[in-house]
């Protein structure tokens, strides 16, 4: 597996990472012995970033399970305080968070998302205590804008920022990605698949159960999806053509800047994850980032 630097002086970590929201069960139910079958192949298959967070459900009890046998140590563990961000919030989520997972400290401890209620410079200085404290060897926020992350340096430094970052989902290409370059920050990019938009599974009209947080997401209702579903079959064709499945085209295609650290893939299955390893070493010419991006923007022919 590659190994890239997490920011400008960060650890280093494997270029594709496991998103642990899938496997807490808000996606769908997942079985917790094929869940934990599911982070053991990764990390055996080299994918050893390893991302959840407090409000993913039962992800922290089901991975604390699964990194007993010695895969604790083999992995680097990621993990956020998620909504309520005052200094004590945070250090019970943490305290809750070691707990659950079984673990004396984690990797990373990231903020899970920009909350107004709570002043920044507090919830930096928590998670700095934290840091010196050995709770968490690095610390990083999550959904950041360039403003956001701006104001939080002004208390400390912090090593990364996990924004959305896949080929539906360009926004922060403008401003969020030079920033991070710029003041050494790595980039672990969530939602990847699009949820599975980008994965050649779903077929127009599909209905999801109630259980799964897409039922509620426009993207994957009626004409939106459907033309969601028809843009991602032409990248589809585009990927055949360089040997790679869509989903392999979509997680290289984020690869494919520098300043991102991480892609952190959601996994229900082994078999799902063993899909993503196609995607390390692939590149892109300039002529097929602008086949891309007219496909995106419906302009390319059928
Ligand atoms: N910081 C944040 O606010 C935030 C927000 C979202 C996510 N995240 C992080 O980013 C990670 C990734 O995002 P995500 O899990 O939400 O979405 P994702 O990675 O874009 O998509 C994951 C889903 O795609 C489908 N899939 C995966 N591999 C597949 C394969 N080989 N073939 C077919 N389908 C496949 C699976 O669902 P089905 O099989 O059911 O289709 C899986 O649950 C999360 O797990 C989490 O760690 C963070």
């Amino acid at each position: 597996m590659q190994q890239r630097q997490m920011g400008k002086n960060g650890p280093k970590i494997s270029a594709i990472g496991l998103g642990a929201w899938p496997i807490g069960g808000g996606m769908g139910p997942v079985e917790e012995a094929e869940a934990i079958t599911t982070v053991r192949s990764a990390i055996d298959a080299g994918i050893t970033f390893l991302d959840t967070a407090q409000a993913y459900r039962t992800s922290e009890d089901t991975l604390g399970k699964a990194l007993s046998d010695g895969y604790r140590e083999r992995c680097f563990l990621a993990t956020k305080v998620s909504g309520r961000y005052s200094r004590r919030d945070i250090e019970e989520a943490m305290d809750n968070s070691l707990r659950a997972l079984g673990v004396e400290h984690v990797d990373l401890y990231q903020i899970h998302s920009w909350n107004p209620q709570y002043p920044i410079a507090e919830s930096m200085e928590a998670m700095l205590r934290l840091q010196e404290a050995g709770k968490t060897r690095y610390i990083g926020v999550s959904n950041y804008n360039a403003a956001q992350m701006q104001k939080a340096l002004q208390t400390g430094l912090f090593h990364s920022n996990q924004p959305r970052y896949n080929l539906f989902a360009r926004d922060i290409e403008a401003q969020d990605l030079p920033f991070s370059g710029q003041n050494g920050i790595g980039i672990l990019a969530h939602s990847p698949l699009a949820k599975g938009l980008l994965t050649d599974k779903y077929r127009p009209g599909h209905i999801f159960p109630d259980a799964d947080e897409r039922s509620g997401f426009p993207q994957f209702q009626g004409e939106i999806f459907n033309r969601h579903i028809a843009i991602a079959n032409r990248l589809g064709l585009l990927a055949a053509d360089k040997g790679l499945s869509l989903l392999q085209l979509a997680i290289a295609w984020i690869l494919r800047r520098e300043e991102v650290s991480c892609v952190l893939v959601g996994a229900k299955s082994e078999t799902q994850v063993l899909q993503y390893l196609g995607a390390v070493g692939a590149e892109f010419s300039s002529g097929e980032l602008a086949d891309i991006d007219k496909i995106l923007l419906g302009e390319a022919d059928d």
